[in-house]
């Protein structure tokens, strides 16, 4: 959901730090840094964003119990190995190869992969993965959530096409069984590991926003958790349920998993009622309001939110629940929703010189390390002011939750949106994310 120039070969990279998966406690709840109600603000990972060739050194020990999982929507069940540590994949040296391809509805598909070396896929509940796409002499990054659960020798991605999305779609038309992607990194803080949350949860999502949400609900369940699991989602109508048979085998199989899907279309509301399937999923039409979420959910108060979602929608939700005095220490949300909004991104990388010039006025940019001295117009973007020229940062987000595109300001004046993924010691020390940043006087930059 992002582009970035491939690295020009006439430059020396910097010195790339090597790539550190995350590796966590499977629904440990570890205590979030929450500074402002509302929000999943939580004490950001340190991600390394490594560019092939990089070597990985931080091979994470393995601290969750291992989880069989088979797709195709059946039942996950946890199996504990203790005598078992098998090693964690790394992005870095190990490519991904597709291994299924799913039509999960008209528009959206779930790719499957294996890594090369059949090692476990090690990532939080919720998170995204990273790829490098190759189309057409360029590579494009995009975050991708993940919609399987950790520590299987698969990893399933669901994409949903987006109009005139680059990568989207290209991904759609061409990736077939047996290619190879190259992946960066697994990251987010949208995750149930970190998140502390209740033994009660509502996760509540919209169009391709159930992805990294069913990665929870599923990983909750194969660990045979007590937690008691409301998920709301909401569709145009049930052509566009991403994950329907999946979620009516999982509440066949967990008596504590219930799912109650809201449809805007009524039209589609009457031919799902009348359809035989016994297990066909609660349904009722209409729009999230606080008069559906409070006759859903008189128990509201005792649950965790996570949300995932359009950005209108999330905000939706948050206004729900704000109005009905939920304690928003409990309320957690994507603030992205990386496979689903990323036509923006595709426009970018569809017409780089679409630089947001917001002035007439000039300054200067300056980074020693790949002799790149120019004059640029003041407000631009710094992420695409480097991309443009030659200099091999990752932008794969561009929404200033990923990390990235981090790089440092060495000297001079940058405006920044967004810091989500910067420690105060890295802030302190000029570190932004450029993604996030405009040039606003003369600058001076590094990547590390
Ligand atoms: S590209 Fe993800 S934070 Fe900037």
């Amino acid at each position: 959901m992002s582009s970035s120039k491939t690295p020009s070969s006439t430059l020396t990279p910097p010195a790339l730090k090597p790539l550190k998966l995350n590796s966590s406690g499977l629904g440990k709840a570890a205590k979030p840094t929450t500074s402002k109600p509302g929000t999943s603000k939580l004490t950001p990972p340190k991600l390394n964003f490594a560019l092939s060739g990089s070597k990985p050194t931080g091979s994470s020990k393995l601290a969750t119990p291992k989880l069989s999982f088979s797709l195709g929507g059946e039942a996950t069940k946890p199996v504990l190995k203790t005598d078992v540590k098998p090693t964690t994949w790394s992005p870095a040296t190990t490519s991904l190869v597709l291994v299924k391809r799913e039509l999960e509805t008209h528009d959206s598909l779930s790719f499957t992969f294996a890594a090369a070396d059949q090692t476990l896929f090690d990532f939080k509940p919720g998170q995204f993965v990273t790829l490098a796409v190759d189309i057409d002499d360029k590579t494009h990054y995009r975050a991708y959530s993940i919609s399987s659960v950790p520590q299987q020798k698969q990893l399933r991605l669901t994409i949903k096409r987006v109009p005139d999305g680059l990568v989207s779609n290209w991904l759609a038309d061409n990736l077939a069984i047996g290619d190879n992607l190259s992946a960066l990194n697994i990251a987010g803080q949208f995750n149930s590991s970190d998140c502390q949350h209740k033994a009660k949860l509502l996760l509540v999502s919209a169009g391709c926003g159930i992805t990294p949400v069913m990665s929870i609900a599923k990983t909750l369940l194969a660990q045979d958790s007590d937690a008691d699991i409301e998920f709301l989602h909401c569709a145009r109508d049930k052509d566009n349920v991403i994950f329907h048979a999946e979620m009516q085998t999982l509440i066949a199989q967990h008596s504590n998993f219930k799912v109650q899907l809201l449809l805007e279309n009524s039209d589609a509301f009457a031919s799902f009622s009348s359809e035989k399937n016994s297990t066909a999923l609660a349904h009722q039409t209409g729009m999230v309001s606080k008069d559906v979420i409070q006759q859903l959910y008189s128990d509201l108060q005792d649950r965790t939110i996570f949300l995932c979602g359009p950005v209108g929608f999330m905000k939706a939700v948050e206004n729900i629940a704000q109005e009905s005095d939920f304690d928003m220490a409990n309320f957690f949300q994507e603030s992205f929703t990386p496979a689903a909004d990323n036509k923006q991104q595709d426009d970018l990388s569809l017409d780089a010189s679409k630089v947001s010039a917001a002035s007439t006025a000039s300054v200067m940019l300056y980074v020693p390390d790949f002799a790149l001295e120019k004059e640029v117009a003041q407000g631009s973007s710094l992420l695409e002011l480097l991309e443009n020229n030659g200099v091999p940062i990752i932008g794969a987000c561009r929404a200033g939750v990923c990390g990235s595109c981090k790089c440092k300001v060495t000297s001079g004046e940058v405006k920044s949106t967004s810091s989500e993924t910067l420690t105060a010691a890295e802030i302190e020390q000029g570190f932004v994310l450029a993604c996030s940043s405009t040039v606003e006087g003369d600058v001076t930059v590094a990547l590390s």
